[in-house]
């Protein structure tokens, strides 16, 4: 699903059906989607509505192999097009016709199916692979954790190429299927829903779904021996959190924490509203990274992050980009503040609602604790570049821009504000200037100044950010 990109309308494609166009006017899809940040990321010429991955994973000698089934819808008359993957390819049909194939860089796949794709039509595209996702590295990176008992794949802003082929970019979201076939009495953890699982021959498969749209970069696999808890919330929707049996000591903390996931969200639906998704939950694999990931339905933690006790904060952060970064997805890669400040704020909120501190108070800490020849205040939260996108002061410094639009607008405005805009662009996309022109109207202020302060400036805005002290 790719909402700027719509089909024009069926009297277009009726036309287009009428006069088929000569083979001339086929052209090759974009090999990236247009972001300036990650030229290479996604692809132009389709837009995918469905993955369906059928996959088998052995843990021992880190082997993925299976196939994967998009279902996709053309955007131009298309001679060939591109998906991005790494592993390797051993056949790949469209519309069930062979097409050939090749791979041009570490992470594009090349096709060009026997004749040309007329715009406006769907496509089916099957792709057969195979590989060791830890062997794949990019610029000398791997994104795949390989685990004593298995493996994980989630990691921003790209973690798709190492186990599927995609359109991998915020821009081209859809629902996934996702089945994986893993040794017995080891488990395969994705997002949504797990709809069924069953064992045969020494090996059980995992049937998960995700059925609202999602980002490439939000679909999580995690295969290892996990203990499982699973519940229903009051409305219904089930919860499953897996964590890896070995953990150590930090196993309890991580149970302390992300078994309030239930509590959280519904906390989060008092701001936020309905809370967007199929299902909730958390894993957390035996991996030694120290980050947490907002993959839909069902947030990665790394064991770190509960390493000095419960961390019931982290689990806040990672469930406020249930609504602010996966139902709402960034533009372009340069909107990330659209997701971290606010992630980073809620945090900010679930302190002032435990009486740990509140918002006000936590700017004024976090504006002391860097002072004006920090280089923290040279990272433009609007607009940070690829290389800080998530430097500290994407997070902290995008908070204290939501503190001083708080007390610019005054409470009730500012919450009315948080609450309708994960309304408006739900299931979306949308950028730092939309949020800007939305708390505009919204309090009927001009903003335009203190959001250039705060998110565009490369030094300590000279305010600090009470403009209204006395709280
Ligand atoms: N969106 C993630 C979070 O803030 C950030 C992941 C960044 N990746 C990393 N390797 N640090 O929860
Ligand atoms: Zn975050």
């Amino acid at each position: 699903m790719h909402r700027r990109l719509i089909a024009p309308g069926a009297l277009a494609a009726s036309l287009l059906l009428a006069i088929p166009a000569s083979a001339a006017d086929f052209s090759p899809g974009a090999p990236g989607i247009g972001d300036p940040y990650y030229p290479a990321s996604g692809n132009g010429g389709y837009d995918v509505s469905h993955y369906d991955l059928r996959l088998k994973y052995q843990p021992k000698t880190d082997l993925l192999e299976g196939t994967a089934t998009l279902n996709a819808r053309t955007t131009q008359d298309l001679s060939r097009f591109n998906l991005d993957f790494g592993l390797k390819v051993s056949e790949v049909r469209v519309n069930g016709k062979k097409a050939k194939f090749a791979k041009t860089g570490d992470q594009e796949l090349e096709i060009t199916p026997p004749a040309g794709l007329p715009k406006d039509t769907p496509i089916t595209v099957v792709v057969r692979y195979s590989g060791k996702p830890s062997e794949l590295k990019i610029n000398g990176y791997t994104a795949w954790h390989r685990t004593p008992d298995g493996g994980v794949a989630a990691q921003e802003p790209e973690a798709a190429v190492w186990w599927f082929p995609s359109n991998d970019h915020p821009l081209d979201k859809a629902t996934y299927d996702v089945s994986v076939s893993v040794p017995d009495g080891t488990q395969a953890i994705s997002n949504g829903v797990l709809q069924s699982q069953s064992s045969k021959l020494g090996w059980t498969r995992y049937n998960w779904r995700s059925n609202k749209p999602q980002a490439s970069y939000l679909a999580t696999l995690a295969v290892g021996k996990f203990d499982i808890t699973t519940d229903k919330t009051e409305s219904g929707l089930p919860v499953l959190n897996a964590y890896s049996k070995d953990l150590g000591d930090n196993a309890g903390a991580a149970r302390a924490s992300i078994e309030r996931t239930t509590e959280v969200a519904e906390w989060l639906e008092t701001l936020y509203g309905k809370y967007p998704f199929n299902a909730l939950g958390g894993y957390v694999p035996n991996v030694k990274s120290s980050y947490a990931l907002e993959t839909q339905t069902r947030p990665f933690y790394s064991p770190s992050a509960f390493a000095n006790g419960s961390n019931a904060s982290i689990v806040v952060h990672e469930l406020a980009h249930q609504w602010y970064g996966d139902s709402v997805s960034v533009d372009g890669w340069k909107d990330i503040w659209v997701n971290e400040g606010f992630a980073r704020y809620s945090q900010w909120l679930w302190s002032e609602k435990e009486g740990e501190g509140t918002g006000q108070e936590l700017a004024d800490y976090v504006y002391a604790q860097h002072p004006a020849d920090d280089p923290f205040w040279k990272v433009k939260p609007g607009d940070p570049g690829p290389d800080n996108q998530f430097h500290g002061a994407v997070y902290d410094r995008g908070a204290l821009a939501l503190q001083a639009l708080r007390n610019e607008v005054g409470d009730d405005t500012f919450f009315a504000i948080l609450k309708g805009w994960p309304q408006k662009h739900a299931y979306g996309n949308a950028k730092v200037s939309d949020f800007v022109k939305y708390a505009e109207k919204i309090s009927g202020k001009p903003l335009a100044e203190l959001f250039d302060t705060w998110l565009y400036q490369p030094s300590r805005p000279e305010a600090p950010a009470v403009r209204e002290a006395g709280i």
